[in-house]
């Protein structure tokens, strides 16, 4: 299996960083194509935890190249950070970094209109600039870290930027704005000095290359700009939709991949949006607490609910998922009845579809299935054996629903812990 995918089945946080880090052992390089810092992708190694925002989850293995692909908006200011604060904890990776010369730059004035935004109609945004910089390069005014190379073309691309970023604060938002042209310039362009080394055509490498590919998805496929819950999405394809523009490379390329989605075994979200399932009292939060679900980028609680299979499925066939990874089961374990939501209601009828309209989907009333808890310790295990029967009938409800195998559960957040179900690689080394 030379080229795999992962990406997230739900509203992102499924716990791929640590799917990933597990799987991209076994794989030569690692791929990030879409979405920019808003992504938190948690990994713990040897007991310490390392939270990534830019940089793929990939080259935590010191064998992995690590490639940011054109899909993705970097913010250099982040990237640096990143680069030297996995460089003092002893580990290299500027040698094993590849930068597309296509991506686009995340600006400060990006992020000051992201918050402007956020004022007028709250998304609940991550405020890193997402969207702003990603309104820039679809409306032709983004700047390329290419065009760095280029002094001159990038002052007057920055100065003509920030012209028109001050006239929609002042003049629209009847805001200050005190960003200096010249103070961005000289930050943006000692930053690239530093890694321009590091910046090549990631199209041509990667059509090249005779290494196998780990393809890591950031958010997940219900935050897709066109296939999530629009408006409150992100501002990229967070789906499988984003590969082939996220990296240059044609869908023929990706007809031999094989595609996993990860999903927990409940559901959460984070910012505003319809999330039919949710759970607003107390049993929403008790998965928060056992859980621990607080924003790895923002801190923010994120909210809970029972498992969604209508939107799971919808997820399987958007992405054409070959396998899902569960995470997070224990969650359950101590719970006395499981919810999972097999249809919804709309207008008196039922549907078992995920409705595009932004009105549907946030009137439809879930439709549940109730399952006896399997009260019994699941976190931690290693072996299938171990797995309680209550567990088992759980999976097997998903995979009936969902139409593919589960492979994999992640049993806590390190990195040993997990089972396979279905092992889908040959494993070179056995975790101890
Ligand atoms: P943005 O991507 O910062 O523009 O935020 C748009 C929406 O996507 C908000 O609801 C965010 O909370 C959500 N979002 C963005 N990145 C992530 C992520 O990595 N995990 C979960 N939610 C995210």
């Amino acid at each position: 299996m030379d080229k795999l995918v992962i990406l997230g089945a739900q509203w992102g946080d499924e716990g791929k960083g640590k799917i990933v880090d597990l799987l991209s052992e076994h794989y030569d390089i690692t791929v990030r194509y879409q979405g920019g810092s808003n992504a938190g992708h948690t990994v713990v190694v040897n007991g310490e935890k390392f939270i990534l925002h830019l940089l793929p989850t990939g080259i935590l293995h010191e064998h992995v190249i690590g490639v940011i692909a054109q899909g993705m908006v970097v913010d250099l200011e982040v990237l640096k950070e990143e680069i030297e604060e996995l460089e003092r904890k002893g580990l290299p990776v500027k040698e094993r970094l590849v930068i597309s010369d296509r991506v686009h730059l995340v600006m400060p004035y990006h992020k000051v209109l992201d918050a402007l935004f956020e004022k007028k109609r709250g998304i609940g945004t991550t405020l890193r600039g997402i969207g702003p910089a990603y309104m820039f390069k679809y409306g032709r005014k983004g700047i390329r870290i290419s065009d760095l190379y280029d002094e001159k073309r990038f002052y007057s691309l920055l100065e003509e930027n920030i012209d028109f970023v001050k006239n929609i604060c002042e003049k629209v938002f009847c805001e200050k704005f005190e960003l200096d042209v010249k103070e961005i310039y000289e930050k943006q362009l000692s930053i690239f000095n530093e890694i321009k080394e590091n910046v090549k055509d990631v199209f041509r490498f990667l059509t090249r290359t005779e290494k196998s590919v780990l393809f890591e998805g950031a958010q997940g496929t219900l935050l897709d700009i066109d296939m999530g819950t629009y408006p409150y999405v992100t501002s990229s394809n967070s789906s499988a939709l984003g590969l082939s523009n996220g990296t240059g490379l044609s869908p023929k390329y990706f007809s031999d991949a094989y595609l996993v989605g990860v999903a927990k075994a409940y559901l959460t979200r984070v910012g505003e949006g319809p999330f039919p399932t949710e759970l607003k009292g107390e049993l929403g939060e008790r998965l928060r607490e056992l859980g621990g679900e607080y924003g790895s980028t923002t801190g923010r609680p994120r909210r809970c609910g029972w498992l969604d299979l209508v939107a799971l499925r919808y997820a399987v066939e958007v992405n054409g998922l070959d396998a899902l990874i569960i995470t997070k089961l224990d969650v359950l374990d101590s719970f006395e009845e499981i919810k999972v939501c097999v249809a919804y209601e709309l207008d008196g009828k039922v549907i078992d579809y995920f409705p595009a309209s932004y009105t549907d989907i946030s009137r439809v009333k879930p439709v549940y299935k109730t399952l006896k808890g399997w009260k019994k310790n699941t976190k931690g295990i290693r072996n299938i054996s171990e797995l309680p029967e209550g567990a088992r009938e759980y999976i097997r409800l998903i995979e009936e629903f969902t139409g593919v195998p589960v492979i994999m559960l992640s049993t806590g957040p390190k990195r040993e812990e997990f089972v396979w179900l279905r092992e889908i690689l040959k494993t070179k080394r056995s975790y101890s």
